[in-house]
């Protein structure tokens, strides 16, 4: 204890000594003032390490990016629907050769030759290795090992980074250095994770990690399955839904169309439960569609791992709904990262779109899933880069807390959903599941740690950033049947909902966000939450209470967003099939277009229920911070986006 002491002491003096020869023309580019939760700094990187660095640049155009979106998705923009191509993305965002040129001078100028930096194709990173020693200096930063408390795991970070004045306009970010965002990572036999409500079995995660708090909850195994229209308040399926949400369509163009899900390993589906599933809708239901492409199967690279709800649960659930609301279209499943390595959320990206890849498999290891990979069991094929066309509805149910990323890094994969966007796809992001509080219910504390207690509300990402479509959860009350209206969900789990911490208000939710606050003044000030104009979410949602889903072999009771966000996905897809039929585009991004004038009606409004998990918000007519917009009246939606062009 006391040598922890005076080795802190020493560090402290340290850092003390590096400010002062700070350099004359450098400002500081990002700065992180607190340590995520459960890590603690152990020692000084060694300064002979290798740091293999990527300087991310400056994308052209990044300003216009939002203007591109809604010229795309608005319902009053003449060009509504015109989606672009990947190509005319690359050359209008790629960064400007005069960026690349600045950023290469200032590098060589720091001794670092030419000839060991690469630029990637995108135009987008230039690469190259350096000690620490020359890394530290050239970015005026300090970097130290963390640990992980729970898993043990270790993260190279600093806590700020500094670039001279006249080359920060051409850089976005820099990495490694403070982002603790990071890929779901090796399997650990322990059950663990402390700062988990639920245990976690399995996953020795780092923070930001894709899987970590939406693991939706399960009260357990149903012990008799009703079955009928009148038992929706106590055990959802299917039919359920579709009674719910008045869902009559028969699909006629499933050859054009596509529905993706996405999951990250450890998670993933059992191909036997989705059997077990479809026997379950043949034996209850009038639904003759069965579940047929993936029963029977797993992704290659995820072979054997244990059987549990912490293992299949999510992907369980995703797969089931989402295929038995879509069929007979078929579903593609996006299965991020195998067992070894894991996956972030950038390695989907680069899967999908080929410009946010990095130069030939060059993601960074602190961070992202590296493949080939060389671990035992490990996936070996090649880094999938822009391999994969998105499909037209994405839907994800994993996300982290936005107070553990850092604002640019945020900010850079927000944009890349808005331009997955500007091609037609729609992003559904599940809202959360604590209510205003963060992934495992921790809020946040004013000095911007997190902990169970915590008084500011703590949002999540990427349900935060304006350019997806976050979706949370509902209920049909108890004695309730589907004929009356839900409320925001209050069983087990509590909807996800509030304010960025980071992200301005989009314009196409200004009125709603400020009909909320103006009616319906909320008992908090700005101690609570970001009052200043930001974004508000969640933007729709969908019945996220007492699924039956079958897991490992067994049907359980399951609750969460990660429940309404394949839903909503299904039903969108029926609506993109109709009009496809008839010759138009996919929908693409919907947030411009659900907060329009035109819409108003066509989402049942949701106004009773909170999200009071901790002390949060109320539901009330209009758009409030725990249901959005309300839930989907599939005839009302399907009727105005067939006017639309
Ligand atoms: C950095 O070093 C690694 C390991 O030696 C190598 O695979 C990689 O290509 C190097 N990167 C650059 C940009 O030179
Ligand atoms: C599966 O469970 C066994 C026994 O509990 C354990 O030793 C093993 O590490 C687990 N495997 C995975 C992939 O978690
Ligand atoms: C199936 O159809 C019958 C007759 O049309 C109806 O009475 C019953 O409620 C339906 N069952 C379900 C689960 O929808
Ligand atoms: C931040 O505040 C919390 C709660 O007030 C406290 O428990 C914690 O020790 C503080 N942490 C730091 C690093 O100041
Ligand atoms: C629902 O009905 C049952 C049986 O009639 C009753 O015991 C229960 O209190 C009711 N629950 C609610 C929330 O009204
Ligand atoms: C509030 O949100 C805005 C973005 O709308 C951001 O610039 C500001 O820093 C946020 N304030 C706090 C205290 O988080």
């Amino acid at each position: 204890m006391r040598f922890l002491d005076s080795l802190a002491l020493f560090l402290l003096a340290l850092s003390v000594d590096a400010s002062r020869i700070s350099r004359t023309g450098y400002v500081v580019h990002e700065k992180r003032d607190i340590i995520p939760t459960a890590w603690t700094r152990t020692r000084r990187l060694e300064s002979e390490a290798v740091l293999p660095m990527r300087f991310g640049l400056q994308q052209q155009n990044i300003h216009r990016l939002e203007e591109i979106l809604m010229d795309v998705s608005h319902p009053e923009s003449p060009n509504y629907g015109k989606h672009w191509t990947p190509a005319q993305l690359a050359e209008t965002f790629s960064a400007r050769r005069e960026s690349i040129e600045a950023v290469k001078t200032w590098l060589e100028g720091e001794g670092i030759s030419a000839d060991r930096m690469r630029l990637s194709p995108s135009r987008g990173w230039i690469d190259f290795n350096a000690t620490v020693d020359e890394i530290e200096s050239i970015l005026q930063a300090e970097y130290h090992v963390f640990k992980h408390e729970d898993t043990g795991k270790e993260h190279v970070a600093c806590d700020s980074y500094s670039v001279p004045h006249h080359v920060k306009e051409h850089i976005d970010l820099i990495i490694p250095t403070l982002h603790f965002d990071a890929k779901i990572n090796a399997v650990a036999p322990k059950r663990m994770a402390k700062r988990d409500s639920v245990p976690v079995e399995g996953a020795a995660r780092n923070v930001g990690k894709p899987g970590v708090g939406l693991n939706p909850t399960t009260t357990g195994k149903v012990s008799k399955i009703l079955g009928q229209l009148e038992n929706c308040d106590s055990q959802i399926t299917p039919d359920c839904l579709r009674a719910l949400y008045e869902v009559v369509y028969k699909q006629v163009a499933t050859e054009k169309n596509s529905y993706g899900i996405v999951e990250y390993t450890t998670q993933a589906f059992l191909g036997s439960d989705l059997g077990e599933f479809s026997l379950l809708l043949s034996k209850h239901s009038n639904e003759t569609n069965t579940l047929p492409s993936l029963v029977g199967k797993r992704p290659k690279f995820v072979a054997t791992v244990n059987q549990s709800f912490n293992f299949n649960g999510e992907s369980d659930l995703d797969l089931e709904y989402g295929m038995a609301l879509a069929a007979p279209l078929k579903v593609t499943l996006y299965q991020a990262g195998d067992i070894p390595e894991g996956a972030s959320f950038n390695n989907l990206l680069d899967a999908l779109d080929a410009s946010y890849c990095t130069f030939e498999g060059g993601d960074d290891p602190t961070q992202d899933g590296i493949y080939p990979d060389p671990l035992p069991g490990g996936f070996t094929g090649p880094e999938s880069c822009g391999i994969v066309k998105p499909a037209n509805i994405i839907s994800t149910s994993y996300a982290s807390d936005e107070a553990d990323l850092t604002p640019f890094y945020a900010i850079r994969q927000c944009n890349e959903y808005g331009k997955l966007g500007i091609m037609g796809t729609t992003i559904l992001y599940s809202s959360g599941d604590h209510g205003v509080a963060g992934n495992s219910g921790v809020c946040l504390n004013p000095n911007g740690t997190q902990s169970i207690g915590g008084t500011r509300f703590n949002p999540l990402f990427p349900a935060v950033c304006p350019f997806v479509t976050a979706v949370g959860a509902t209920q049909v009350n108890p004695n309730s049947t589907v004929f009356e209206p839900e409320s925001a969900s209050e069983q087990v789990i509590f909807s996800g909902g509030g304010f960025s911490n980071v992200f301005k208000r989009p314009s196409y939710q200004d009125a709603a966000v400020e009909g909320f606050l103006t009616n319906h003044p909320p008992p908090f000030t700005s101690t609570q939450f970001n009052t200043s104009g930001s974004r508000g979410f969640p933007d729709i949602s969908a019945n996220g209470v007492n699924y039956v889903v079958a897991v490992d072999g067994e049907f359980s009771l399951v609750f969460g967003t990660s429940c309404s966000s394949p839903v909503l996905g299904a039903i969108l897809t029926l609506i993109n099939d109709a009009r496809l039929a008839i010759g138009k585009s996919p929908i693409g991004f919907i947030n411009p277009t659900i907060y329009s004038e035109f819409f108003k009606g066509a989402l049942n409004d949701i106004t009773s229920g909170g999200n009071q998990g901790t002390p949060g918000f109320t539901a009330a007519s209009g758009w409030d911070p725990v249901t959005g917009l309300g839930t989907p009246n599939f005839p009302k939606l399907l009727a105005r986006w067939l006017l639309l062009p």
